[in-house]
């Protein structure tokens, strides 16, 4: 990684963050992901959290329509993709310090 410079030097350090291995605790995004039901099946899941991880790295607040263009290399058969957009936004803003709690309508659905 020492001869990356500027955004591939930022991209390597995100996949080595996701990769680290933590045995006691998900990391943020997996958190979020797994809070927000935003992986099912799991196939696609470790790329969009790669790719997210990548986004994150270098727009801490990313917009929606940021998110869609980091994640659209990817493909979910399963859960749609508000989850995950969600599931995105608010591990971004946990990782800002921010005291995020999804919306209900995330968590139950619209009445
Ligand atoms: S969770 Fe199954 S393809 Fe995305």
């Amino acid at each position: 990684m020492r001869d990356l410079h500027g955004p591939a030097r930022r991209h390597a350090r995100a996949l080595l963050l996701v990769a680290r291995p933590c045995l006691c605790r998900l990391q943020p995004l997996q958190d979020a992901f797994a809070g927000l039901g935003a992986a099912q099946c799991g196939y696609c899941t470790p790329a969009f959290l790669l790719a997210a991880q990548a986004l994150l790295a270098v727009e801490p607040r990313p917009s929606r329509a940021a998110i869609k263009q980091a994640l659209a290399g990817n493909l979910c058969r399963c859960t749609g993709y508000l989850k995950i957009y969600e599931a995105v936004e608010l591990a971004a803003a946990r990782l800002r310090g921010e005291d995020a709690t999804p919306a209900r309508e995330t968590l139950y659905g619209h009445a």
